[in-house]
């Protein structure tokens, strides 16, 4: 399968930052999101990472604008008819990416690989709501994208072996590392940096320390780049409490529940950065 042109579903956090990357390597990239406002709001995150990477002299202004001219924006499905890879990143919800995926597999031409980035739905249920089960996997990037080397390329039982290898191959041309996954509910990482980002919620509920000092400690005490709050404030809360929710219905483990501290502050609309106050103020 060769990878020309992608195209990228949703220009939230990690939309963009995918779009970015494709474009970098030199692919053609149509960028969709639901309303114009947000996909203005989205190709500005990506011309701004853009900005500071020449700023910091990482890249010549004539390349960043090469870049730049690879993205299309767009609201309409039918743009991405003839790409020739569809990674989506949306919303983690699985109705509304199962909805999307049905409406992007009549769009879409039937040879076109489809990929989730989804954090911690299970890639069949997904795949299922389309006719290409076989040419659909999961690329999980980690934020933020054009810096986290690492990409989850998840395969299921359905997935070809021509699709898998397609996805191994076009993580690299993207310049990550890929790991293979199976598709259990948070593949890897997630598998394991979930729990933890939780139960440093639960141990402050417990009043072990203050934020600034249980962050400090992971920092300094394990050589972490964030502390967990730091970090959760960084993810989004409202991502955080869609996949501690998702994840703890598929293993029925306390360790994923979401604590009650989390569903308060998402309900209360402290979503993190993205909002500019999680459990810091930005
Ligand atoms: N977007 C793009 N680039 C960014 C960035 C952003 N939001 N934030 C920082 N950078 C770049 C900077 O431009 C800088 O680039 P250069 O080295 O080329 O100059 C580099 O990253 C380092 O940035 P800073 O020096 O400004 O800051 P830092 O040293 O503290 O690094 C960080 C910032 C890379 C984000 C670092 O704090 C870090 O690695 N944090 C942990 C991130 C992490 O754990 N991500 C995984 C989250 S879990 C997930 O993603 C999976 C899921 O499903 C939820
Ligand atoms: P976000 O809220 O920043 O962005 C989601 C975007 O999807 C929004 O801009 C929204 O307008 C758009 N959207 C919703 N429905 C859409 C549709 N039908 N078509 C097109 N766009 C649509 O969320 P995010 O943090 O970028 O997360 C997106 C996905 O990536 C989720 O599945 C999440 O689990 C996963 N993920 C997140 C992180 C992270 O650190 N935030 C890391 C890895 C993976």
């Amino acid at each position: 399968m060769k990878i020309k042109k992608v195209g990228v579903l949703g220009c939230g956090l990690m939309g963009a930052g995918i779009a970015e990357i494709a474009a970098k390597a030199g692919y053609t990239t149509v960028v969709r999101e639901v309303t114009e406002d947000l996909l203005e709001k989205g190709v500005g995150r990506i011309q701004k990472s853009l900005d500071r990477a020449v700023e910091k002299g990482k890249m010549e202004a004539a390349q960043r604008d090469e870049v730049h001219a690879r993205i299309t924006g767009t609201v309409d499905l039918d743009a991405l008819a003839d790409c020739d890879l569809v990674v989506e990143a949306i919303v983690e919800n699985l109705d509304e990416k199962r909805k999307t995926f049905g409406n992007l597999d009549r769009a879409v031409k039937d040879e076109a690989l489809f990929a989730s980035n989804t954090s911690s739905l299970t890639i069949t249920q997904l795949a299922m709501s389309t006719s290409r089960p076989e040419r659909f996997v999961g690329l999980h990037f980690f934020n933020p994208v054009p810096v986290m080397k690492l990409v989850e390329v998840v395969r299921t039982l359905l997935t070809s072996d021509e699709a898998f290898d397609t996805a191994m191959e076009w993580a690299r041309s993207v310049g990550k590392e890929p790991i293979a996954c199976r598709d259990n509910s948070g593949f890897i990482v997630n598998r394991l940096l979930v729990p933890y980002l939780l139960d440093a919620i639960r141990a402050y509920e417990e009043g072990i320390g203050t934020l600034e000092d249980i962050d400090k400690g992971m920092q300094l005490g394990c050589g972490y780049p964030m502390g967990p709050f730091t970090l959760l404030d960084f993810v989004g809360l409202d991502t955080t409490y869609y996949i501690a929710n998702i994840m703890f219905e598929e293993y029925r483990e306390k360790r994923f529940a979401p604590p009650p501290l989390l569903k308060q502050m998402v309900q209360a609309g402290r979503h993190g950065r993205k909002t500019g106050r999680g459990f810091y103020e930005y």
